[in-house]
């Protein structure tokens, strides 16, 4: 007798599968009325003024990269425990990455260990600083976000893990996703990422 461990357990459930089908009825496959319906209410559901649709996390996190001009030569920091697309984002838009540490009990990236990365930035240019929410737990946005500001660079929130998360700042709910201390967050539909956590079969 062999055990497996479940990567993901998703829900899919018959109104999906009619969504589905009906998109495939209809005139767009891609683009079209129903992703800026998506958007709207993806925008609604984290509490954000605009979301764009695209093709994954990675790619969002690319477009991350050149909504903000990121060039070439210039700095990005990022925490050194992610997945590889949160420091590959930089790369395509051939800027170097410098690795935050994480704190061993959480794997976040926090004031902390941000302070040593902008230590390690020297005289180069920082363009931007993404904070990883992992598993539900969100990062310290608003102590990474005051360090970030000051360093002159841009916190983009990399949220794959954080869909539906809330965290609390200076007594104040903050849905992931509404941008407060952030110029963008990127999130992803890989369906282990807000499937609920799996439980032991
Ligand atoms: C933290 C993090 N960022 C970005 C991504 C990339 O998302 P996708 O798999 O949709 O490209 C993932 C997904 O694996 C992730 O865990």
């Amino acid at each position: 007798m062999s055990a497996f461990l479940a990567y993901g357990r998703q829900t899919i459930e018959d109104d999906d599968i009619a969504a589905v089908a009906e998109a495939l009825r209809s005139d767009f496959l891609t683009t079209g009325p129903r992703v800026e319906a998506f958007e709207d209410a993806f925008a609604e559901a984290v509490g954000a003024r605009y979301a764009v649709a695209c093709s994954n996390g990675t790619a969002a996190l690319h477009l991350a990269m050149m909504a903000l001009d990121v060039r070439p030569g210039e700095m990005v920091i990022v925490p050194s425990i992610t997945f590889l697309a949160t420091a590959n984002c930089a790369r395509y838009v051939g800027a170097e990455v410098i690795f935050a540490d994480v704190d061993p009990s959480t794997g976040l990236m926090t004031p902390q260990t941000l302070q040593a990365a902008l230590e390690q930035v020297g005289d180069r240019r920082l363009r931007a600083v993404l904070p990883v929410h992992l598993r539900g737990d969100v990062a310290e946005l608003d102590r990474l976000a005051a360090l970030t500001t000051q360093a002159g660079a841009v916190l983009v929130e990399d949220a794959p893990h954080a869909l539906g998360s809330v965290a609390v700042f200076d007594n104040q709910k903050e849905r992931i996703g509404d941008c407060r201390h952030s110029a963008m967050s990127t999130f992803s539909f890989h369906p282990v990422k807000p499937s609920p956590p799996v439980k032991a079969a």
